[in-house]
């Protein structure tokens, strides 16, 4: 008999992008989202010894960067998790990450992340975030494992500031938030992150001439794309541990 139960939103997702994983889009990302990322990784001021999160993480190519960035030194051993909420990305993620001592992968939703509070130093999400069906719990949710003075790093390439990325909505398979720099900023204000902040993060990767491709009208549009840039969100969590009573107990 048909299962004909109704998936949930996050059903739904896991299917659409373990059919991802299985075309091998995972690794392809890494040429499309590799160059925004590493201008964030400059200005994320990563130091050997911290615990960062990579959320949405695909088939783990950011991890593996990261994991370099964080490893052994006079701090300690820094530790990465990236959670997929496809377990087939994970599969991928951890078979290509075996050679890696600091770097784990857990399958699971943004919007119940397996993971204890106040833990995470730094948080990356590439080009994932607009997926997430209920975005306020997913900043719950970070704001949670994140700790006090933790640091957020969020990179969005469709969002309504980029006006070629929504050329892409209809060809989507899965619902996705098209929101505003301005919307994004208010929404993890919301969440009482501080020093909220966006900037526009161009891909400044050579087009050549011959590039096919199936997600744009046009070439042209593909570069245009390209120089306005993706959406770098950042935050930090505020301090939020009760502070010491101002007089004495006896
Ligand atoms: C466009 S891919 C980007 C993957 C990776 N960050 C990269 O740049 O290669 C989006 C990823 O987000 C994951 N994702 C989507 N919704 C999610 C959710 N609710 N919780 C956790 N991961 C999710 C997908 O499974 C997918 O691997």
């Amino acid at each position: 008999m048909p299962n004909d139960k109704p998936q949930s939103p996050d059903e739904l997702l896991q299917q659409e992008f373990n059919r991802w994983a299985a075309q091998g889009e995972g690794p392809k990302m890494e040429n499309h989202h590799l160059d925004i990322t590493e201008k964030t990784l400059r200005r994320m001021d990563l130091r050997a010894g911290e615990r960062v999160l990579d959320l949405g993480c695909g088939s783990g190519w950011a991890p593996r960067l990261l994991a370099r960035l964080v490893g052994e030194g006079p701090h300690g051993f820094g530790q990465v998790v990236g959670l997929d909420i496809s377990d087939e990305m994970v599969r991928h993620a951890r078979a290509a990450s075996r050679d890696f001592e600091n770097v784990m992968f857990v399958q699971g939703s943004a919007a119940h992340i397996p993971w204890e509070e106040n833990f995470f130093d730094k948080v990356l999400s590439v080009e994932s975030f607009y997926y997430y069906p209920d975005q306020d719990r997913a900043l719950a949710e970070l704001f949670r494992v994140m700790a006090p003075h933790g640091r957020l790093f969020i990179l969005i390439n469709l969002y309504k500031d980029n006006p070629y990325s929504l050329q892409w909505v209809p060809k989507l398979k899965v619902p996705v938030h098209v929101r505003s720099a301005e919307e994004y900023v208010e929404l993890l204000k919301k969440h009482a992150f501080q020093n909220v902040e966006s900037a526009q993060i161009p891909d400044d990767t050579p087009t050549p001439e011959n590039y096919q491709t199936t997600s744009f009208h046009s070439l042209d549009d593909l570069k245009a794309f390209k120089r306005v840039g993706a959406l770098l969100l950042m935050a930090s969590k505020p301090d939020v541990r009760n502070a010491a009573p101002a007089y004495t107990i006896y």
